[in-house]
């Protein structure tokens, strides 16, 4: 956003309304006589305070709270020893030392817009790069997976995971019966549980495009493509004991400690990483390359540094800026391209739906989210649109293409276009290699013992209060990761079944649950 600075006001402070009339009286009503009544006609109080009733637009359905800094993200153009350009023609990452402005904006996901920092919960990383071919939004989480795989599922998974439609309070019950029931989330769940779900600042995490992409070169061949962001101030994740005392204190640390950083000159900076593969299903893996429940292994697809990201500016209004920036998955420039990846898809259509909902139809015209370069569109009318996208030179009464009479034109195709071939029936039919667990038991197994510790007790804490048959098949599938997971968890969770109150616990609202001589029969 810039300043309104025109220089014949610059030293003139005076107060106006928003019809530019100058306010002589801010501070009472209109009345007749000093005690009232008030008239109707209190044009500058009617329009102070209908605009106050609408200073809220929706907060986001998922990924409300947040905060937002502007940067730059400085290109490598290499992968390793090769130039970048024998993987993509992206001219985002062409020419070494070039830098592409950014806007980012980290958030937690599950909790409204008001809600502490600290707690347990995957955290959003969407990066928007105003490049000089328009617009590119890399829109990631903290986590390099996701709870589910397939875009169907995901209004489902965040109604279990938002409060109860009835309490409106969150429920772990309602969450770890989405997850028993849905084994492809149980590797996100021993993630989110660890310490890495409540990393110590947004600072300090890393960030992942989680979707498999698409790079493509000029020849029109493609490789399917992941992001990482690597924090060069080092991460730092807490455990829930320490996220507790911060939130006793400030709820707001994480958008603090970000403003603070920056106020400071201290700017963050994360390198980029790509991992790359043929294109193609590779049958010899055990796991799908588009499934985003699933690690690609470092010793078999090296991470790859292509570029730095630096944020150095605070935004200089919070709403303008951070609150209607508009980030989506198929927010892409020449070079970049989807995977069949059926989250990815799905998150495709979502985001700009959701955006014309939330901030409306000409979102794109807000300086945060337009780009950089000329937009030259056909595209007018709706709330709020205040210009056309006019080209110079264009012929302004026209508005469609076609034309003859000096309207919009097509652009050149810039390299080979990239037509992958597809051929199927029709089906609505999971992937066949989930191997649910599998990456689980090695995640457990890499943690350090401190965070294994944690997420075991983290874990049993939530689950103790949750129905058996919950229970039960949480236990089975940290068993069929790695045998001292679910030992560990089953034992647990036997020992807290023991100590329990007989009083329901707190959280805990589901009812029908098992009688405790059943539970100590049971796992
Ligand atoms: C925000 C949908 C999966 C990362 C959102 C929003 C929607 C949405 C509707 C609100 C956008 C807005 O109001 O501007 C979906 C759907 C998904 C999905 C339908 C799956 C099918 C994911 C995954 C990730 C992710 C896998 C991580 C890679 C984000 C982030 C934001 C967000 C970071 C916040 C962007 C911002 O800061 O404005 N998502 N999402 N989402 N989503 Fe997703």
């Amino acid at each position: 956003m810039t300043q309104q600075n025109d220089s014949t006001h610059e030293q003139d402070t005076t107060l106006t309304n928003r019809q530019g009339h100058p306010v002589t009286n801010n501070q009472n009503l209109r009345t007749v006589s000093n005690r009232g009544p008030a008239t109707l006609e209190n044009y500058d109080f009617l329009e102070k305070i209908s605009h106050f009733d609408r200073e809220r637009v929706p907060e986001r359905v998922v990924h409300a709270r947040g905060a937002g800094a502007h940067g730059y993200f400085e290109t490598y153009d290499v992968v390793g020893d090769e130039p970048i350009s024998k993987y993509t023609r992206a001219k985002v990452f062409q020419d070494k030392g070039k830098k592409t402005p950014v806007f980012v904006r980290f958030s937690t996901v599950i909790h409204g817009g008001h809600s502490p920092e600290t707690l347990r919960d995957p955290r959003g990383f969407a990066v928007k790069f105003y490049t000089e071919d328009g617009n590119w939004d890399l829109v990631g989480n903290n986590l390099k997976i996701f709870f589910i795989r397939d875009a169907m599922k995901f209004p489902d998974m965040i109604h279990a995971f938002k409060p109860d439609p009835i309490t409106n309070i969150q429920n772990v019950e309602r969450f770890f019966d989405f997850c028993a029931s849905s084994p492809e989330s149980f590797h996100m769940v021993t993630f989110v549980y660890s310490p890495w779900g409540i990393p110590a600042n947004y600072r300090m995490m890393q960030g992942s495009g989680v979707n498999t992409y698409k790079w493509v070169n000029h020849e029109g061949k493609g490789v399917l493509v992941k992001y990482h962001w690597e924090p060069l101030q080092g991460i730092k994740n807490l455990t829930q004991k320490e996220a507790e005392e911060i939130q006793q204190k400030n709820f707001n640390h994480a958008t603090q400690d970000l403003y603070d950083a920056i106020e400071r000159e201290e700017f963050p900076e994360w390198e980029l990483h790509v991992q790359i593969m043929e294109d193609g299903p590779h049958p010899e893996l055990d796991f799908d390359p588009l499934d985003d429940t699933k690690l690609w292994p470092n010793d078999q697809f090296p991470w790859y540094s292509v570029g730095k990201m630096v944020l150095n500016k605070n935004p200089e209004d919070y709403f303008a800026e951070v609150e209607q920036a508009t980030f989506g998955t198929g927010v892409l420039v020449d070079g970049l391209d989807f995977s069949d990846d059926k989250m990815l898809q799905g998150r495709t259509f979502s985001y700009s739906d959701t955006q014309r909902h939330r901030v409306g139809a000409n979102y794109l015209q807000l300086p945060i989210n337009a780009p950089k370069k000329r937009v030259a569109t056909n595209q007018s009318g709706g709330q709020m649109m205040y210009k056309r996208d006019l080209a110079p030179g264009q012929n302004p009464h026209i508005n469609y293409e076609p034309s003859m009479l000096n309207g919009l034109k097509e652009a050149a195709q810039d390299g080979k276009e990239y037509t992958p071939y597809v051929e199927g029936n029709l089906v609505r039919e999971s992937i066949d290699r989930q191997s649910n667990t599998k990456q689980a038991g090695e995640t457990y197994r890499n943690f350090e013992q401190w965070e294994r510790d944690e997420l075991l007790a983290n874990l049993i804490r939530d689950l103790s209060v949750c129905h058996m048959d919950i229970q039960n098949a949480m236990i089975a599938l940290a068993e069929e990761a790695d045998e001292e997971y679910g030992r560990l968890l089953k034992e647990g969770l036997h020992k807290a079944r023991k100590e329990s109150s007989p009083s329901k616990p707190l959280g805990n609202i589901g009812g029908d649950h098992a009688p405790q001589d059943a539970i100590d029969k049971g796992h």
